[in-house]
């Protein structure tokens, strides 16, 4: 199987004795997600637990085949949504083809997010690389109603209907609700391709589904690969026990809550991971911090922001611990040869891979960190491919839901997203809003 958890670098920190406190309140969140449960909170919500083996065939199948007529009739795919609407599949694209993938992919369309800003400069961006070339558009927003992705799709919208007359349509791919919402309205009225976001399934959770599969196929990523690593996982981190390396992790994280760890730092030693790093702190960020509670999520990426961060990790405030993603094996290779002169003194190197030093470099981290009394979990990965992806997602997810019903939060709301929201509506004069309107405007 491609995940290994090492939790020994937790044992100057966490007893056996205190895993095993945590299992009566393991239990009750197993049964939460697993004995259909009224009392649990957010059961409508637990669709993504089966999805990687019970999704809809049928959409899967047309979304290959709409991935393969977009890699025929487009140069650029532009992705229009925010938060999990968009993070999961920017973070699948980095983390099998790279970074930049918009610079290696060769025949197949280039792929831009946007709608995850109100900043004109990015829209724009986007706008003047779709002006000469033949795109299309996958419009994803759960509710349909979310203001980015509404104005950027309104924006690209336009530009394909100037471009494509009343052919735009044949261009234009909603991922929505399956039966309300504005979008989804729309998506009816003007007959896009439509593809569903299960009721079941939350935002953050939901990159198993169209909202990350049809941008994942586009980039030419094998999703049949993805969905066979999240089954496996789904099938290997089934059983309630301490055995469970997922529910383990789950458990270390709230430990270490518990003993006064305030940030949970996601660190990994490739930059392709920098959009899983993302992806992470969205799915715990939303699905734990509630109530005045929860580890707060941060990321870095290593050996890079050891250079930067490093200090405050070894040496700051001791309110951290670091869980680290770390892949046996490299995408590609490089070996330092010898210099005849060691003119640069790296001969000490020569013959290495770089892979390994980047090993040993997190070895070294990880270490010192421990010493600097920072604890680390260390997660090891097969490597960076699809089927790999798939079986992370699910481990996070479900590590994120187990760990969510141990600290006593609903991990599948986010009530405290719409706080900013009503003010803003209010600010923009939305109809419905004056009263909020009128005292924000008091106070500005
Ligand atoms: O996880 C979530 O629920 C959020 O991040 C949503 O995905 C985000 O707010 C976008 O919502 P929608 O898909 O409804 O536009």
């Amino acid at each position: 199987m491609s995940i290994k958890v090492n939790f020994d670098l937790l044992k100057s920190f966490v007893t056996d004795k205190d895993f095993e406190s945590v299992i009566p309140a393991l239990n009750i969140a197993h049964g939460f997600l697993y004995e259909n449960n009224v009392n649990a909170p957010g059961n409508h919500a637990h669709g993504w637990l089966d999805l990687p083996i019970n999704y809809d065939k049928e959409e899967f199948a047309r979304i290959k085949a709409a991935a393969k007529k977009i890699q025929n009739d487009s140069k650029i795919l532009v992705v229009i949504g925010i938060g999990g609407s968009s993070l999961g599949a920017r973070a699948a694209i980095e983390f099998v083809k790279g970074k930049n993938y918009n610079f290696t992919c060769g025949k197949l369309p280039k792929i831009f997010f946007v709608g995850n800003s109100m900043s004109p400069a990015e829209l724009n961006e986007v706008v003047g690389f779709c002006k000469d070339v033949d795109f299309s558009v996958n419009v994803i927003s759960k509710s349909g109603t979310t203001i980015e992705p509404a104005i950027a799709f309104h924006i690209f919208k336009k530009l394909l209907t100037e471009k494509y007359g009343d052919k735009a349509n044949e261009r234009i791919y909603a991922t929505t609700d399956a039966v309300k919402g504005t979008l989804h309205g729309m998506a009816l009225k003007e007959d896009y391709e439509r593809f569903v976001i299960p009721d079941d399934v939350g935002g953050r959770y939901s990159v198993l589904t169209a909202v990350g599969l049809l941008p994942i196929a586009v980039a030419g990523i094998d999703i049949d690969a993805l969905m066979s690593g999240a089954a496996d996982s789904r099938e290997k981190y089934s059983v309630c026990s301490l055995d469970n390396d997922c529910y383990k992790y789950a458990v270390a994280r709230q430990l270490l809550y518990r003993s006064g760890k305030a940030i949970e730092l996601f660190i990994s030693y490739e930059p392709d991971f920098l959009l899983m790093n993302e992806w992470l702190k969205q799915l715990f960020g939303e699905s734990e911090g509630k109530e005045g509670k929860g580890l707060y999520p941060s990321s870095a990426i290593y050996s890079t922001d050891l250079h930067s961060m490093g200090q405050y990790v070894q040496d700051g405030a001791r309110i951290l611990f670091e869980t680290v993603v770390h892949f046996e094996n490299s995408k590609s290779e490089i070996e330092i040869e010898l210099d005849e002169d060691d003119s640069d003194g790296l001969n000490f190197l020569a013959g290495e891979n770089l892979s390994s030093i980047n090993k040993r470099a997190c070895i070294a981290t990880a270490l010192a960190h421990t010493d600097g009394k920072v604890p680390n979990i260390i997660i090891n990965v097969d490597g960076m491919d699809a089927y790999n992806l798939g079986a992370l997602i699910y481990f996070f997810e479900k590590a994120c839901a187990i760990s969510g019903y141990i600290l006593g939060v609903n991990p599948f709301d986010q009530p405290g997203v719409e706080v900013y929201k009503k003010n803003m509506f209010a600010l923009l004069g939305k109809p419905g809003y004056e009263e909020l309107r009128a005292e924000l405007k008091a106070r500005i």
